[in-house]
C-alpha cells in the first residue's frame, strides 16, 4: 500500500515513527508538507521515507492528512482524487465533510503520541463511503502502532479528549509528582522514571484486569496507610472534578 502523509508536524512524525517499527516499508511512506524545507528533510531522513514537495495524490492508495485543521477542507478541494482513501487525523473536522467534497471514503481518526512507541490509542469515525475491505485496512493500520476503538459524532470529541489530549494530563501529574522525589535527594531524571514507570505498570494491571477501580485502590491502600491517607487527600482537593472539567474543556471545541 503507498501511503502519502500531508504535514510533518509532531503527529505525523510519531505515526511514520511507529509504522516503521512495525515493518511497514519505508519505501512505500512519502512525507510532505507545505513549506518542504528542512522540518520536512530532516523529518523524512529520521525515519528514511521518502518525500515530495508537488504532491499528486493519484499516485497513493491511502492519503493520511496531517495539518491544522483550518488547512484541511481547502487541500481536499484543490486535489484531483482518483481511487484513494482519505483519513484525516485533524480534530473536529467530520469524515462527511471530506467526503462530500472527494467523494472518496473517509476516516477521521484521533491518534495520540504514544503511537511512536506502538502503544497509540486510536479513534476511528468511518464515514459513509467506507466499505468493510477499507474499514479493515484502516483499522489494520492503526492496530499496527497500538489500540483501536470507534468512535462516532457523539463520541469522537470525548473520545479526543480522553486519548489524545490525556497524555498532556498524565506528564502534568508527573510534574506535581516529581519535586516531591527531588525534594528527598533523587536527581530529575530518575524521578522522573519512577514516577513514569509506577504509572506504566498501574495502566498495565487496569488494562489486563476487570475490577473495578475502587477494587484496585482498595488492594493498594491499607485502611488509615499511607496509600489510602494519600487518596483521602486526593479526594478531600476534588481530584474528580478536576479531572471532569479539564476533559469537558478539552472536549469542546474552541468557538463553542
Ligand atoms: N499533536 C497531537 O497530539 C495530535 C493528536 C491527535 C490529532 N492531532 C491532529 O494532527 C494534526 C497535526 O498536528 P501536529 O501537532 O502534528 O501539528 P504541527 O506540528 O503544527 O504540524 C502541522 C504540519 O502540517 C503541515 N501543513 C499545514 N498546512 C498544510 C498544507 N496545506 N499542506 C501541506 N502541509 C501542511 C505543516 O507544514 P508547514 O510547516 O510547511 O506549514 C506541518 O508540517 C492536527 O490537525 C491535529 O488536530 C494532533
Amino acid at each position: 500500500m503507498k501511503l502519502l502523509i500531508v504535514g510533518a508536524g509532531a503527529m505525523s512524525e510519531a505515526l511514520v515513527q511507529g509504522w516503521v517499527a512495525s515493518g511497514f516499508a519505508r519505501e512505500d511512506i512519502t512525507m510532505t508538507n507545505r513549506s518542504g524545507g528542512i522540518r520536512l528533510t530532516e523529518v523524512a531522513a529520521r525515519h528514511g521515507v521518502q518525500t515530495v514537495e508537488q504532491e499528486d495524490v493519484s499516485l497513493y492508495d491511502l492519503v493520511m492528512l496531517g495539518m491544522q485543521p483550518d488547512g484541511v477542507l481547502d487541500y481536499v478541494a484543490n486535489q484531483q482524487w482518483t481511487n484513494q482513501t482519505i483519513v484525516s487525523i485533524a480534530a473536529h473536522i467530520t469524515p462527511y465533510e471530506i467526503e462530500q467534497l472527494a467523494k472518496r471514503p473517509t476516516v477521521a481518526a484521533m491518534p495520540n503520541t504514544p503511537v511512536a512507541h506502538r502503544l497509540g490509542m486510536t479513534g476511528l469515525w468511518f464515514g459513509s463511503r467506507v466499505n468493510e475491505e477499507i474499514r479493515s485496512v484502516v483499522e489494520a493500520l492503526f492496530g499496527r502502532v497500538g489500540e483501536i476503538a470507534e468512535a462516532n459524532e457523539s463520541t469522537m470529541p470525548a473520545f479526543m479528549a480522553a486519548a489524545g489530549c490525556s497524555p498532556a494530563f498524565f506528564y502534568e501529574v508527573v510534574a506535581g509528582m516529581v519535586p516531591v522525589l527531588t525534594d528527598a535527594g533523587f536527581e530529575e531524571g530518575n524521578a522522573r522514571r519512577i514516577v513514569a514507570q509506577a504509572m506504566k505498570g498501574s495502566a498495565e494491571i487496569l488494562m489486563r484486569s476487570d475490577a473495578s477501580t475502587d477494587r484496585l485502590i482498595a488492594d493498594v491502600a491499607a485502611p488509615g496507610g499511607p496509600t489510602d491517607r494519600g487518596v483521602q487527600v486526593l479526594r478531600e482537593r476534588h481530584l474528580f472534578d478536576t479531572m471532569q472539567a479539564a476533559l469537558r474543556e478539552s472536549s469542546r471545541e474552541a468557538d463553542e
